[in-house]
């Protein structure tokens, strides 16, 4: 009896030693310590010995069990720990692989420049404000002191809108794609009254193109009202502004007496441009041969009939105005020659002109290009 149940342990034990699965561990557990497992069938012998057979046979008996139980742990401990060790190895992350290159856009130069100007005129006490591109004909006109026959519309190449718009301000108006930002002077003096300092980029539109004009482009408004404002204040705010946009002292300025419906006086700024390369840099005699003059803002006092429109006392209130063609301004800053390649969506011109989405403009790490 003794030496067939060896036998049996070393098969069981065999058997267990070469299972590859834990079904197959599962199996001869039962085959020996299941309920009609041989081993089981040998604890219940003991119950119909006398005690002097049971003193040696339980432990034999006893040792048979923990034998084949030890054994079965074992086993499931080593192929539990093979299976990890193999999920493991399969879900390998190989950190040494370079990251894969990220697809990049870019940030548009009439973006980066708006967020540039917006950043030099916070600097001086400017928030911004806005206003709707399709603007209402009282807005973008006649609240500008340029009344319904004024020669003026007809300067600004107006897309109006077939229909009838809502009435404003107690009369019938036509709606429009505002042709300018200055409407947004009206809309902010009489959302927030005076004193005020803002500037209010945007699109405006015109119908009007080639290689410097697009039907669509961007114009940056500036407007402070307050009490005492004179010319000498809006001098001093464009060349402060300009020297801080272009990063150099020497800019060359032309002011020139001019004339818009909404300022008395009115003054229309030029810089000076110099031919290199066939591209326009900044710089140099813009009467000289191979020199000019590009005409980057209108300006003037507010006119004291457009207060009068805002609701503001022409007494005691006085401001001055600026209009700003943002694409010009880029295209001086970042030489670009043709307006309309802005708009052509163009991934090789954005990949060229464009800017790195972190190359945030501030004052302190300076608002140009990062070399
Ligand atoms: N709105 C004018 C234009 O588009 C520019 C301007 C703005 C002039 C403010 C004077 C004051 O031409």
């Amino acid at each position: 009896m003794t030496g067939s149940d060896d036998i049996r342990l070393s098969e069981a034990l065999a058997a267990i030693d070469v299972a590859q699965t834990i079904d197959a561990l599962e199996a001869q557990r039962v085959a020996a310590l299941g309920k009609s497992g041989w081993v089981s069938a040998l604890l219940k012998t003991l119950g119909g010995m006398t005690p002097e057979e049971r003193q040696v046979e339980g432990p034999r008996i006893q040792g048979l069990r923990a034998a084949v139980s030890d054994a079965i742990d074992a086993k499931k401990a080593a192929l539990e720990a093979a299976a990890l060790d193999a999920q493991l190895a399969r879900e390998v992350i190989d950190l040494t692989l370079p990251a894969p290159a990220a697809p990049k856009g870019s940030i548009h130069p009439v973006s980066q420049v708006m967020d540039e100007l917006a950043e030099i005129f916070a600097d001086m006490g400017f928030s911004v404000a806005s206003g709707p591109e399709i603007e209402d004909d009282w807005h973008n006109f006649t609240s500008l002191n340029m009344p319904e026959s004024h020669p003026a519309r007809a300067m600004h190449d107006t897309f109006y809108f077939p229909d009838e718009g809502p009435e404003v301000a107690g009369a019938p108006t036509r709606m429009v794609l505002r042709t300018h930002t200055s409407p947004v002077q009206i809309r902010a003096m009489t959302q927030q009254g005076a004193p005020l300092r803002v500037i209010a980029p945007g699109r405006v539109y015109r119908s009007d193109s080639d290689a410097t004009h697009t039907p669509m482009f961007h114009q940056v408004e500036g407007l402070v009202i307050d009490e005492g404002i004179h010319l000498g204040h809006l001098k001093w705010t464009l060349e402060t502004f300009l020297k801080a946009f272009f990063e150099r002292e020497d800019i060359v300025l032309r002011l020139r007496p001019s004339y818009f419906p909404f300022t008395e006086p009115s003054v229309e700024v030029d810089v000076g441009w110099q031919d290199v390369n066939g591209r326009r840099v900044l710089g140099g005699d813009g009467d000289a041969p191979g020199h000019g003059w590009m005409e980057l803002l209108g300006s003037g006092m507010v006119n004291r009939r457009v207060l009068e429109f805002a609701g503001l006392d022409p007494d005691k209130w006085q401001g001055f105005a600026f209009g700003v063609g943002v694409d010009r301004l880029a295209m001086l800053k970042y030489g670009m020659d043709d307006l309309r390649a802005f708009f052509d969506g163009d991934g090789r011109w954005l990949a060229h002109y464009g800017f790195d989405p972190l190359d945030v403009p501030t004052l302190s790490a300076g608002v140009g290009a990062k070399a």
